[in-house]
């Protein structure tokens, strides 16, 4: 079996983006492959947090993604700062990845340039931690949203190059990144990448927001001034709406198409949004449910953190003999 690895930050309730480009896969493949999923606290700090928050945010994100199908009996689901060989092969590949290559990151760039009073070390060496985090698994397949996709080129480089100086030590992996679904744009916007730190908050859909609030949502959705529900250049806010639909419903573009010919763009964005609402029903109340019940949700996360760890300790032992590390 092929081993998977993918992680989300604890910086505020998922949104639909999250959901529909990457933890919905997570789901999907926890039956065919070896999956680790983990809630990435550490990656979280490198912009500021408020500790209460951090910590209420943390358990939430987790709760979240047992609401959303992973499953704690099939894949490792765990939280980042539990498992410290994180921390242990982050330090070892940032002293193997160059200073040109993560001046290069286009979500350092464009975050550095979001809190110009925070540019901290964190931020601008992110990227290296998640290297780690990928790489201490063996991983095969990452699944990610397209905002992912240079990161992960990285981690190929960095896995590549220390292969080649150091003699086998990693499984290169490859990202995995859903035709459909890679990058929901804001409701309000959909030029932009919709994201849960939007100032809008008609931008994004929280996949805990109540189905009359993500109806409603749906219903101020910018789009354009012609009149047709179909999938083309230029339809941006149209386009983003069908991908939605498509990605919730299993349906193609042409039976949208087809089932809104001659329909208002009123009843098409009603119905994006009820098909929405009713798709994240059962997550919301999965949520509730697992929130009330902490102790469960404290033994999972333990049992996770005890499987990562032992998984992980496997490479940082091999990683930490190519390297000439003397043993204790
Ligand atoms: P994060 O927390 O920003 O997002 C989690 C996942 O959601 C995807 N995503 C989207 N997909 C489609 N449309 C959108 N609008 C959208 N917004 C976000 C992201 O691509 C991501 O897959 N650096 C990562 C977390 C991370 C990680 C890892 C991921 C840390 N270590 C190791 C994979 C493997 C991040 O900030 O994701």
């Amino acid at each position: 079996k092929q081993t998977i690895f993918s992680g989300i930050q604890p910086t505020g309730i998922m949104t639909l983006g999250n959901y529909l480009g990457a933890i919905k896969n997570w789901v999907e493949l926890q039956n065919t492959y070896n999956c680790a999923y983990c809630i990435v606290n550490m990656h979280a700090i490198t912009v500021k947090q408020d500790p209460k928050a951090l910590k209420q945010h943390t358990l939430e994100a987790y709760a979240l993604m047992l609401a959303c199908g992973v499953d704690p009996e099939k894949s490792v689901a765990f939280i980042q700062s539990h498992v410290t060989t994180h921390a242990e092969l982050n330090w070892v590949l940032a002293c193997s990845t160059q200073f040109g290559e993560l001046s290069r990151m286009t979500q350092f760039k464009d975050k550095s340039k979001r809190y110009p009073d925070n540019i901290n070390a964190g931020l601008f060496t992110y990227p290296v931690l998640m290297v780690a985090d990928i790489l201490l698994y063996q991983s095969n397949l990452v699944p990610v949203g397209i905002d992912q996709k240079q990161h992960l080129e990285l981690t190929r480089d960095v896995a590549i190059r220390f292969n080649n100086t150091y003699g086998n030590t990693f499984t290169i992996p490859e990202p995995y990144i859903p035709k459909q679904g890679a990058k929901i744009m804001s409701l309000a916007d959909p030029t932009k990448k919709m994201s849960k730190s939007d100032d809008n908050v008609n931008g994004f859909i929280s996949i805990l927001d109540k189905p009359e609030t993500i109806v409603k949502k749906f219903k101020r959705a910018v789009t354009d001034s012609d009149m047709e529900v179909a999938y083309r250049e230029g339809k941006d806010g149209i386009n983003n709406l069908m991908t939605i639909l498509s990605t919730v419903t299993g349906d193609s573009f042409e039976t949208i198409e087809r089932d809104f010919a001659g329909k208002g763009y009123g009843d098409f964005k009603t119905a994006v949004g009820e098909a929405v609402a009713e798709h994240l029903r059962p997550v919301r109340e999965n949520f509730d449910r697992l929130m009330a019940d902490k102790s469960y949700l404290e033994s999972c996360y333990k049992r996770g953190a005890e499987q990562a760890e032992k998984i992980s300790r496997r490479t940082m032992e091999k990683v930490y003999k190519k390297i000439g590390f003397l043993p204790r």
